[in-house]
């Protein structure tokens, strides 16, 4: 049996220039807007593709040194070619964020944008290092979503996920213990809440300010919701489902998603966090 183009873009995490134009990139001005003077050095945290390091490097020429940590081997490839006109200012390392290794340097700017709730329950180690390399007077600019959940703790993504689960032959009242058998845990029990983040994050750096907008995703079909569920989410979810239904899985997520944007004129909202954060 051969795998479709979704799933294999799944598991590449491909496309994601294309689909982070949906949600994530807005997050990448909003932070880089909130920097201030004429920095020299920025580490960016799950850099993904590389798309905040070059906006930084853009619009920094004080920048002489953009670090990015980041797991997948993929998006590294995809950063370099990206970041190559830069040379020497970047470099980019293979890292594991929920067990982050120490840099040889203290940074005027940290960023992460979209990634925290991938690190849950061990986010309390990404501030304990950021406190331990921010530059006296840096900042962390960090972004961080809360989507509603329900009593199992599902919401946001994991709304979609339940209906595409549905669509391929799982009971609806099934789903929650689909997704606990199966160890994928709801995309909104991952994503903490604003209380619980402020404690922690307590106890290493201190909240110097805020802001708050609305994230709104809206398709123009079933397609692209399907593709920017591939690329961002990769085959986090489709694992729960045997592989002869995975094609059907994703083809039933951006159905739901479609279906959502014509009733509701939106795919999803959810209130996304800017936070700054400062060494104690
Ligand atoms: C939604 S993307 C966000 C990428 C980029 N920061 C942006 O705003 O577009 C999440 C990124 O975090 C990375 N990531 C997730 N868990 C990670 C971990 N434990 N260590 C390092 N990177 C991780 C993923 O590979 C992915 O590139």
């Amino acid at each position: 049996m051969t795998a479709s183009a979704v799933e294999i873009q799944s598991r590449t995490l491909a496309g994601y220039a294309d689909a982070s134009r949906l949600r994530q990139v807005q997050d990448r001005d909003w932070a880089l807007d909130r920097v201030t003077g004429a920095p020299e050095s920025l580490i960016d945290l799950g850099s993904g593709i590389g798309q905040l390091l070059e906006a930084a490097l853009e619009r920094f020429p004080t920048l002489r040194r953009a670090v990015g940590l980041e797991r997948s081997e993929h998006r590294i490839a995809e950063a370099a070619a990206r970041l190559l006109p830069y040379g020497e200012r970047v470099a980019l390392h293979r890292a594991d964020l929920t067990a982050p290794e120490p840099l040889p340097f203290r940074a005027d700017v940290i960023t992460q944008t979209s990634v925290l709730h991938w690190l849950y329950p061990q986010e309390e180690r990404i501030f304990a290092w950021a406190a331990a390399h921010l530059a006296p007077g840096g900042s962390f600019l960090l972004t961080t979503y809360h989507p509603a959940r329900d009593e199992h703790g599902l919401g946001g993504e994991d709304e979609i996920v339940r209906d595409a689960l549905v669509a391929v032959g799982t009971p609806y009242e099934e789903v929650p213990g689909v997704l606990a058998r199966g160890g994928v845990l709801p995309i909104a029990t991952r994503t903490r809440t604003v209380e619980d983040l402020t404690e922690v994050i307590g106890r290493h750096l201190r909240v110097a300010g805020h802001l708050e907008r609305d994230a709104v995703v809206t398709v123009d079909g079933a397609e692209q919701y399907e593709h920017f569920h591939a690329a961002t989410f990769g085959d986090y979810y489709s694992s729960l489902v045997p592989e002869d239904r995975r094609a059907d899985f994703f083809r039933a997520v951006g159905e739901s998603a479609w279906r959502r944007q014509r009733e509701r004129g939106h795919v999803s909202h959810m209130p996304v966090r800017l936070w700054t954060l400062s060494p104690r």
